[in-house]
Order: structure tokens, then C-alpha cells, then sequence
């Protein structure tokens, strides 16, 4: 049997395209449905265009036991993935999928973590400090913000002339490289790095 992948994504969806085309020819894994708390999200288009079910949810439905969760049960996740999710991930999720959510952070945490702090917001802080590195950080999601037990996090250098778009562009290429490959070992309980 496959395991189970569900997504959950707020925007633009590279990560999540990237995670379904990573697990279309495996015998492992299968992304089996992507979720969006925005409607207008590119993400549901670029699912959709990979025949992976895709679709949105209200802030009603997310907070309410026949909303999301329900949902969710009936897709029998056995991880659920925040690919550029920037909403608090619901607790009653939390509590239903214990050490089953997962969560990709665009910084070295504990650096650049907490409310506020997701996509572009967390470049400019880096290059604002000139800070030297960035990186990737994946960890479990608890009910604090970024505060979860971290998996895996990898670095990259940030020279003095990066622009916070160029860190970006860095992380993406971490994010997209390791990502995948996470998942699967979080999947296959093989030993990570
Ligand atoms: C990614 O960089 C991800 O790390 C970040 O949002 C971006 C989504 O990109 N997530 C956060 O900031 C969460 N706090 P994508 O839509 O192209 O996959």
C-alpha cells in the first residue's frame, strides 16, 4: 500500500508541484490531495493540471470538527505537508495527527520563525541583519508557531550583494531539492542526512 500525502498550501505551489511530480513514479508515496485556504491560489491550478485532487476550504471550515478534519479523515493521511501553508495550522488537525504534520520554513530556525514571518518577509529580514547564511528548516508543526521538533534543515551563503529576491532563489533551489526526498525518508522511516 502507497502511503498517503496530503498538502496544504496558501499560494504560488512551486513546492507542492514539486512534491507531486517527486512521487507520480514512485511505489512508495502518492500525493492524493492538495488543499488550499485560498480560492484563487495557483496551487489548485497546478494540481489540478497534474490530476491531483485540489481544492479550497473557508476559515469556517478549517476551525470546525465536520469542516477540514473531516475531510481529511476521508483522505486517510499518513502525512499531512505544509508547502507554504501561512495560516496557524488549526490545533483540532494537530490533535488528530499526532507527529503527521509537517511543515517547510524558509529560514534557519529558531532564526526568522513566528507570526509574520513567511516567504518574502523572512528574506528581507536576513538581508536587512546581513546575515551571512539562510537556509531551509523542516519540523514537526505544534500548536506554537515554528516551534516544533526539527527534522532537517540545510544551509546556503548569502553574499553582501544578495538582494532579498536572490535569497529567495536560493532557498527555493533547497526547498525543492530536499523537500521530496523528507518526505520519503519521514515515509520509508529511513535515517535522515
Ligand atoms: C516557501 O518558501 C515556503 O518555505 C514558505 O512559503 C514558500 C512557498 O512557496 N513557507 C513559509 O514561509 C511558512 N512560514 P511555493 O508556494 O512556491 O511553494
Amino acid at each position: 500500500m502507497k502511503k498517503r500525502i496530503v498538502l496544504f498550501a496558501s499560494g504560488n505551489g512551486t513546492n507542492a508541484q514539486n512534491i507531486i511530480n517527486y512521487f507520480q513514479n514512485s511505489n512508495q508515496a502518492e500525493v492524493v490531495c492538495v488543499l488550499s485556504n485560498n480560492k484563487n491560489a495557483k496551487v489548485l491550478q497546478r494540481s489540478l493540471a497534474l490530476n491531483v485532487l485540489a481544492f479550497s476550504f473557508t476559515k469556517t471550515e478549517m476551525l470546525s470538527p465536520q469542516g477540514l478534519l473531516s475531510v481529511l479523515k476521508q483522505h486517510n493521511p499518513d502525512l499531512i505537508v505544509l508547502a507554504g501553508f501561512l495560516l496557524k495550522f488549526p490545533e483540532i488537525i494537530i490533535d488528530a495527527y499526532p507527529n503527521k504534520v509537517i511543515n517547510i520554513h524558509p529560514a534557519l530556525l529558531p532564526k526568522y520563525g513566528g507570526k509574520g514571518m513567511y516567504g518574502q518577509h523572512v528574506h528581507k529580514a536576513v538581508v536587512a541583519n546581513k546575515e551571512t547564511q539562510s537556509g531551509i528548516t523542516i519540523h514537526y508543526v505544534n500548536n506554537q508557531y515554528d516551534q516544533g521538533g526539527v527534522i532537517f534543515q540545510k544551509k546556503t551563503r548569502i553574499l553582501p550583494q544578495d538582494t532579498p529576491q536572490d535569497v529567495a532563489n536560493k532557498v527555493q533551489l533547497l526547498e525543492h531539492q530536499w523537500l521530496p526526498k523528507v518526505i520519503e525518508d519521514i515515509l520509508t522511516k529511513a535515517a535522515l542526512r
